[in-house]
């Protein structure tokens, strides 16, 4: 037993791509989901897919009182925490706009610091072992030409991962990372063709990823047989970080 179905999960982002994914597959391990992002449940159809053990908060991370909403459900158990939603606002540093760089800062990296704060602040009020576990991306290790914003959104978090597995490891909460490398959601889908084609011949295993593959990663971190792992990225990446 790895003990995911004992565990209430909430995952950011969850309607679609590595999120949705992720979801699919904490479900097939028995977990309760409580699932966040945006669109009504109606039109994230993700009631037909996750008939039980599933709660939705239709809920933007960067608002506050959004954020009271996924506290209030956090405060009724919350166990593993999955901040997996994210955004791209592209453009060269020359043509990027304030508003371009700072919706990416308050997703990807504010969003996941005020979350993983209020849930680790419940799981160790509760005196109970808890699990927290970050997006990152590989273009945090070598950066990525147009994403000056994400690219520095990425890498801090990575740093953020290991200063909260510093700071909580006493509280047995663990916390790590997850790099995925290309793969094939709507993010990269709308990539140019060429840039794909890159991608795929870059990796040593010379395809982009499925998010399946991004949620097995997370399935291991959030596991009992991850237990003795905290502060690390884990790349899956077909190993294009290799260079
Ligand atoms: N796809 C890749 O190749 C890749 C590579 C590296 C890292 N990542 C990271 O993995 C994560 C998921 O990526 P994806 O490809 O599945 O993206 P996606 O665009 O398919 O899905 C992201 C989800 O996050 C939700 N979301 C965005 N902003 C939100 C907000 N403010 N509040 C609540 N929900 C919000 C969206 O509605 C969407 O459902 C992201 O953090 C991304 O940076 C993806």
């Amino acid at each position: 037993m790895n003990g995911l179905n004992t565990k209430r999960v909430f995952i950011t982002g969850a309607a679609s791509g590595i999120g949705r994914a992720t979801a699919r597959r904490f479900y097939s391990e028995g977990s309760e989901l409580v699932l966040i992002d945006m669109p009504s449940l109606k039109e994230s159809e993700l009631e037909s897919e996750f008939p039980e053990r599933m709660t939705y908060i239709q809920a933007n991370v960067t608002n506050s009182e959004d954020i009271k909403k996924i506290e209030a459900q956090m405060n009724q158990g919350v166990d593993v925490l999955i901040n997996n939603a994210g955004i791209t606002r592209d453009a060269t540093l020359h043509k990027m706009t304030d508003e371009q760089f700072d919706s990416v800062i308050d997703v990807n990296l504010k969003a996941v610091w005020k979350l993983s704060q209020i849930a680790t602040k419940i799981m160790k009020d509760n005196a109970k072992p808890g699990v927290v576990l970050n997006a990152a991306s590989v273009v945090a290790h070598y950066g990525n030409f147009g994403q000056s914003n994400y690219v520095a959104t990425k890498a801090a978090v990575i740093g953020m991962t290991k200063t909260m597995a510093k700071e909580l490891g006493k509280y047995a909460i663990r916390v790590n990372a997850v790099a995925p490398g290309f793969i094939g959601t709507d993010m990269v889908r709308k990539m140019p063709e060429k840039v794909i084609e890159m991608m795929e011949g870059k990796a040593p295993l010379k395809r982009i990823g499925e998010p399946e593959e991004i949620g097995a990663a997370y399935a291991f971190l959030a596991s009992d047989d991850a237990r003795f792992i905290t502060g690390t990225c884990l790349n899956v990446d077909g190993g294009l970080v290799l260079g």
